[in-house]
């Protein structure tokens, strides 16, 4: 089960109050929401989004409005479910626990999975880009993307793998990119694939597009004073983040909460791994 991160803050900055509606854009199996929908009763609704279909169909709960889409469309999503007026709006960005455990589309490169690393049903995979795009671009998105020391070794590796038969699966990826690293490497405590595996699924699902298109819509559509909450578990995520909110707080159209962003506690570290890397800005609209 996918373990909500930063629960505790998330609620304290919405301050669910009873009556009060809450869009959570990346619903997955709940977490946030649930918590949202004990505190906003007996009225408030959630409109709860995920682009992954599998995690929409497992939701059935009163109040709660699932809705399978990209949340790059949130304004179109809204208007379809004349959903107003909105007091917070949460995002909580990347995969779930599902997606790398139970899935079985190659998010993990611990399994023996085929490479498709995609939220939504149909669209370009993981596979596409490692057996189709060129070395450059390979590099490129492992570099900036992936933050990958070897980005360029391990592009040239792909390239030199594919010639001989296409990297269809997590197994054979793990395998190109083993040979393209040094001994050293193979034997950090962070796996040599992790960086790599990171890369191609922000690059397979747009994840950064998506997000710059999301945060201008999730203001406008917020009631005054209503709070916007993004959690982001990447350098350049969180970039986007602090310099959207600096920009519109500059304008006057909302105000900035968390100075800093908030982390996750060493208690909630122990407990929960994945939110070591967590960080959560929130903004106030004017
Ligand atoms: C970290 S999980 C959310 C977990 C959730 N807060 C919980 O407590 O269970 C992120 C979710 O966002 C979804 N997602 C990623 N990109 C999306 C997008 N562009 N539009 C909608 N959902 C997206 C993923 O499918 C995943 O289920």
């Amino acid at each position: 089960m996918h373990i909500p991160v930063l629960l505790e803050e998330v609620l304290e900055h919405l301050n669910p109050q009873a009556n009060e509606n809450f869009i959570d854009c990346t619903i997955g199996e709940a977490g946030h929401s649930l918590a949202i929908l004990e505190r906003n009763k007996p009225k408030g609704k959630v409109l709860g989004i995920d682009w992954e279909a599998e995690n929409i169909k497992k939701l059935e709960e009163d109040r709660l409005i699932p809705v399978c889409g990209n949340f790059a469309n949130l304004k179109n999503i809204v208007r379809q479910h004349n959903f107003q007026p909105i007091s917070g709006i949460l995002l909580d960005l990347g995969f779930s626990s599902w997606h790398t455990d139970e899935s079985g589309k190659g998010f993990s490169f611990q399994q023996d999975e085929p490479l498709i690393m995609r939220y939504a049903e149909d669209g370009l995979t993981a596979a596409e880009i490692v057996n189709q795009w060129p070395e450059k671009e390979i590099g490129d998105i492992l570099k900036e993307y992936g933050e990958e020391t070897f980005a360029r070794k391990i592009a040239k590796e792909i390239i030199r793998q594919r010639k001989i038969k296409s990297i269809i699966a997590t197994t054979e990826l793990v395998e190109t990119i083993k040979k393209a690293v040094p001994g050293w490497y193979q034997h950090k405590r962070i796996h040599f694939a992790t960086r790599t595996f990171q890369a191609l699924r922000i690059a397979t699902n747009q994840e950064l597009e998506n997000l710059k298109e999301v945060l201008p819509q999730a203001l406008e559509i917020l009631k005054p004073e209503g709070k916007l909450i993004i959690i982001s578990f990447h350098s350049l995520e969180d970039r986007i983040v602090k310099n959207f909110l600096r920009e519109k707080a500059k304008d006057n159209i909302l105000k900035i909460i968390t100075k800093k962003p908030i982390t996750a506690s060493i208690e909630e570290i122990k407990f929960n791994p994945r939110s070591r890397s967590a960080k959560m800005r929130v903004g106030q609209k004017s």
